[in-house]
């Protein structure tokens, strides 16, 4: 039974020059096929056909095509969480965004549903668009912020300013969102101490429900890499270090819990959606370059969405490569994902690591509770170091 479905929508109005997701500027005459070829590989799913992996009971044929089918019981899907992601989903126009709530309102049993997170970029939020969102049942926002500081906002090439970010979270809370994400960013080059804590402070007083806050990463085929690759931009782990520690101390001291390294929320809205990511459960990807993990199967979609959308509506499966898992792969997953959340990992995943588990304790970077190894304070800001020496 899968319970958590990612969406990815991979188009923006513009391109970050830090973003490595899969994305391409915003094709309005490709965005309806789009939303149709989303709507139809959901419905794929639903049939039980093209699930990598599965046990093939039966041959069904469509439009001329024929499709593995299964009657394996994990493709049944039952969402406590759906997740729409890119990109920028709110890009889309109220219309095509209207079909594909309602498809996927009319393709899904919702019974058990609990959050239902849409990404937004301030640039692309209107009144009109979050009444939609809100009318169809999306309960989560997730909203690209990154600074409350316009020449920063400038330098990340973001299509919006401070104003705007304001106005687009104020539009969201009056359009009834209680659970709404800021996402932040720190290590920016030319960003001060002063402008961090700042930004942290105009958060506060906007009182979100969760904050995603994320040190810059110069990812390869970016501007920013290059930038950094000619010295335009330094990387500064110190600083990034003391951004870190001026967060959680300003956002903890806020009553935010710190319940994964990124990621801080008031009590009772921690993300349910990237928890069960992060305690390595089944979820199903959708849409262009999506990764989906079921039992000990993995696999991913095309990314280029052109392709992506002539397969799906040629009645042809959009998945690309795929692999088989090992319980082995599996646990070292957990341990680098579980490692930054505050519920740390489990003793048995690091049984067979004593040695180093002891090291690290002896560093006063892991210590021990409730059975669980959980990083220090310190060990926060060594979080990957420490997660290289266990796996
Ligand atoms: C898919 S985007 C969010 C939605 C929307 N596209 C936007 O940018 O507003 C996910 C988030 O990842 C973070 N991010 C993207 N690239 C990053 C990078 N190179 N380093 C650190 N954080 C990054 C940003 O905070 C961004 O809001
Ligand atoms: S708007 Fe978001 S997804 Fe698009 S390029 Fe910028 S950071 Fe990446």
């Amino acid at each position: 039974m899968i319970r958590h479905i990612y969406v990815h929508i991979p188009f923006c109005a513009r391109i970050c020059p830090y973003c490595a997701f899969y994305k391409d500027l915003l094709d309005r005459p490709h965005t309806w096929r789009f939303c149709e070829a989303i709507l139809r590989e959901l419905e794929l799913y639903q049939g039980g056909a093209i699930f990598p992996g599965s046990p093939e009971v039966a041959v069904a044929t469509e439009g001329g095509k024929s499709f593995r089918r299964t009657r394996d019981r994990r493709s049944s899907l039952l969402p406590s969480t759906i997740y729409f992601g890119g990109g920028t989903p709110t890009a889309l126009t109220i219309a095509q965004l209207e079909l594909l709530l309602r498809g996927f309102r009319e393709r899904l049993n919702l019974s058990c549903l609990e959050e239902w997170t849409i990404e937004a970029n301030p640039g692309s939020v209107s009144a009109r668009k979050a009444d939609l969102l809100k009318k169809f049942g999306v309960n989560r926002i997730s909203l690209g912020v990154q600074s409350w500081d316009d020449h920063l906002l400038k330098l990340l090439g973001r299509e919006h300013n401070a104003r705007q970010a304001e106005e687009s979270f104020h539009l969201l809370r009056a359009a009834g969102f209680a659970n709404i994400n800021v996402d932040l960013m720190f290590g920016l080059p030319g960003q001060t101490i002063e402008q961090w804590r700042s930004t942290l402070e105009k958060t506060m007083a906007l009182q979100p429900d969760h904050i995603s806050a994320y040190c810059l990463t110069y990812e390869e085929d970016t501007e920013f890499f290059l930038r950094h690759a000619r010295g335009e931009f330094r990387q500064d782990a110190d600083a990034d270090s003391e951004f870190f520690e001026i967060a959680m101390a300003i956002l903890e001291h806020a009553g935010y819990e710190h319940y994964e390294i990124s990621n801080y929320a008031r009590p009772a809205f921690s993300s349910v959606h990237n928890r069960a990511y992060w305690l390595g459960k089944d979820y199903l990807g959708i849409g262009p370059s999506a990764v989906s993990t079921v039992g000990m199967r993995r696999w991913q979609n095309v990314c280029d969405y052109r392709s992506y959308i002539d397969r799906v509506l040629s009645g042809q499966s959009p998945v690309g490569p795929s692999e088989d898992l090992t319980s082995e792969m599996k646990r070292t997953e957990r341990i680098a994902l579980s490692l930054r959340t505050r519920d740390g990992v489990s003793a048995s995943d690091l049984k067979h690591f004593a040695q180093q588990t002891d090291e690290i304790i002896a560093l006063g970077l892991l210590r021990k509770s409730n059975g669980n190894f959980v990083l220090t304070r310190r060990g926060k800001t060594l979080a990957d170091s420490v997660a290289e020496a266990l796996v």
